[in-house]
């Protein structure tokens, strides 16, 4: 694919912020992609130009009927001085796929892939290199016709930005209390909670905010129907380990298939260690594992995070201590390993973390 690149002048360039002052989401590097499709041309006119504001027509179609689609991703700077994406085609496949539940055109996956890795090379001296610290990635993708009407849009805007990202857990790995919610719901059966579009995250604000309230960083979302099944957390796939079994969610479509988890499933199979099941799991069944002392552990996984270990719940009025309440030995190790591979450090024959700078 031909990708068209206007280079940002030395006066669009910004100051890098310092490594410590990054957060997540804060900053955004010099350039973005953006690429067009409508019924007529496809996709066309992939260009990468210097970072700046958007030009929508405020009868925009995203905006008003939220037909929209977006990933993350992460770009790492190795050990050996080489740049990384982890993972990508598996985050493109997920993009295709959401596309196709909000009945958007799936992007061009090589073409999407190759586009990435060239914003990525053009903005390298945006990814930090600070330990755990990375260049977020994020594609998003919106309905663009002007109109006023519920339809699938006939034009859309696919643009890529990347934000340097700091260290998720820049004083150490420490675990978060999560709160069951048993009132709102996220997903249900039929519905669009494997896709990754924005009115998910919109529906989730409420209960987030009354966790804070009450001092969780986080909530435990349970299945739609009967507020019975674990699902996900915030922003992550959740993992419980009970004695030696491993459990999370099955994907039957009201969870997002996080790329994380995938990664988790397949490097404790590879491990052995522990049984590893994808089945649903009821609440009731973790709270007594965790009264009887064989809740052992419980993590999220995601893009941001990696591994985040969790210490302890709320359900219905009962806080319940997750093992000793510090981080569990799997989670630190899994934490450990994907981080790695991510940054190089080991063998990787599975091609997740393939260098883009050679
Ligand atoms: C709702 C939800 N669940 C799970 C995840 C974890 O997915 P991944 O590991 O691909 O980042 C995310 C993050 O993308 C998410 O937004």
């Amino acid at each position: 694919m031909n990708i068209r690149v206007q280079a940002a002048a030395p006066a669009q360039r910004k100051a890098h912020p310092p490594a410590r002052e990054l957060g997540f989401g804060h900053y955004f590097s010099d350039h973005m992609l953006l690429w067009n499709q409508d019924a007529e041309r496809g996709w066309h006119d992939a260009r990468i130009v210097p970072y700046g504001p958007l030009s929508l027509d405020p009868a925009c179609m995203a905006l008003h009927y939220a037909q929209q689609i977006f990933e993350g991703i992460k770009a790492y700077h190795g050990d050996d001085g080489g740049l990384r994406i982890f993972r990508l085609s598996k985050y493109v496949e997920r993009m295709q796929r959401s596309a196709l539940r909000m009945c958007m055109p799936p992007p061009e996956g090589e073409g999407l892939q190759q586009a990435i890795r060239e914003l990525v090379l053009l903005d390298r001296e945006w990814v930090p290199t600070d330990p755990g610290s990375a260049l977020y990635i994020r594609p998003n993708m919106i309905a663009a016709d002007p109109y006023l009407g519920v339809r699938p849009s006939q034009s859309y805007l696919l643009y890529v930005i990347t934000s340097p990202v700091g260290a998720y857990y820049p004083e150490g790995f420490n675990p978060i209390s999560i709160m069951v919610e048993d009132r709102y719901v996220r997903a249900s059966q039929g519905g669009v909670g494997e896709a990754k579009t924005g009115g998910n995250y919109a529906a989730t604000l409420l209960s987030q905010i009354d966790a804070r309230r009450q001092g969780y960083t986080q909530v435990l979302w349970l299945d739609g129907r009967e507020r019975r099944y674990v699902e996900e957390v915030g922003t992550m796939n959740i993992f419980f380990r009970l004695d030696d079994e491993v459990i999370t969610s099955p994907l039957t479509g009201t969870v997002l298939p996080g790329v994380t988890r995938d990664s988790v499933l397949e490097v404790l199979r590879q491990w052995g260690e522990c049984r590893v099941t994808e089945r649903r799991l009821a609440i009731d069944e973790v709270t007594d594992a965790a009264r009887s002392g064989r809740l052992r552990e419980v993590f999220g996984t995601g893009t941001a995070a990696v591994v985040s270990p969790v210490s302890q719940f709320a359900y219905k009025g009962e806080v319940y201590r997750v093992g000793d309440g510090q981080t569990g030995p799997l989670s630190r190790r899994l934490f450990d390993h994907i981080n790695d591979l991510q940054h190089g450090r080991l063998p990787d024959p599975l091609g997740w973390a393939p260098r883009i700078d050679t």
